[in-house]
């Protein structure tokens, strides 16, 4: 148990889904997971553990916001040993040929500023996604058929933005949507040597103006889910399953003192 997370010891899989919101926590769970348990309502930032395929996998709401997320990650990899964190989340799409309910799966989280900007001082420290991750997210959407772009985002601290200046450059530099968690994740993961991705559905475009009315948000947040499960048990080692070493033999951000080749 810590502060802001209820599960035991053991409730919480190694990888886990972080949805911004702790609502599509439960619905991604019981939508997608099998036996499926409850297993943190602190605060009401609901957490599921179930499985998938076989499996253990959970599903905890990160909240809105870089503090917010940094919460729930550090006590994730901290104290529960999660190992692949996947944040599903939705964005704004900043170019013209990025649609209302397209997936973008980020390579990249571009931000002003972070939780870990006291750490990092003057560098200009740049968070990048698992390569394993991304590679298996891109196939899973690939096979899915869903429209789907890989590059970089920004990870803003507002949501009403009083900057356009701001958002004109990083359109002007081909970032594909604003979101306000992936940053973050990315630098807890390069910290603690685990794996991250983020997914997100475009749910409003900031060049059109237009928004997935809340009624149609469903269908692509369960597209969304299905290919971060695909993800996180994709490029798995054909010879040891517990090795984080793929079977085209490219290496992930794990630890590879558990490989048996
Ligand atoms: N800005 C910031 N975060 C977001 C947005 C946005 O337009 N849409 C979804 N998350």
């Amino acid at each position: 148990m810590t502060i802001h997370i209820g599960a035991k010891n053991g409730d919480i899989a190694e990888t886990v889904l972080m949805p911004g919101d702790p609502y599509r926590a439960k619905w991604a769970a019981e939508n997608f997971l099998k036996d499926v348990r409850l297993v943190n309502e602190v605060r009401g930032m609901l957490g599921f553990t179930g499985t998938w395929n076989g499996h253990k996998v959970s599903i905890q709401g990160s909240g809105m916001g870089m503090p917010s997320l940094s919460i729930y990650a550090n006590e994730l990899i901290r104290d529960f040993g999660a190992k692949t964190l996947i944040r599903i989340g939705s964005c704004g799409a900043m170019q013209d040929h990025v649609a209302i309910r397209d997936v973008i799966i980020a390579m990249t989280a571009t931000s002003l500023s972070t939780p870990s900007s006291g750490i990092f001082k003057e560098i200009n420290f740049a968070p990048c996604a698992d390569w394993s991750l991304l590679r298996g997210a891109v196939a899973a959407a690939e096979t899915k058929g869903t429209p789907t772009h890989v590059g970089g985002i920004y990870s803003s601290d507002v949501f009403y933005d009083e900057r356009p200046d701001l958002t004109e450059e990083m359109t002007r530099h081909g970032i594909l949507g604003v979101e306000m968690e992936a940053a973050e994740l990315y630098n807890l993961a390069a910290r603690h040597n685990i794996r991250a991705l983020a997914i997100l559905t475009v749910s409003d475009h900031l060049r059109t103006g237009e928004a997935l009315p809340s009624d149609q948000r469903e269908k692509s947040f369960g597209d969304m889910v299905e290919i971060a499960l695909e993800a996180a048990f994709a490029n798995q080692c054909t010879q040891n399953m517990a090795c984080p070493l793929n079977s085209h033999g490219v290496r992930s951000n794990l630890d590879q003192s558990s490989c048996a080749l």
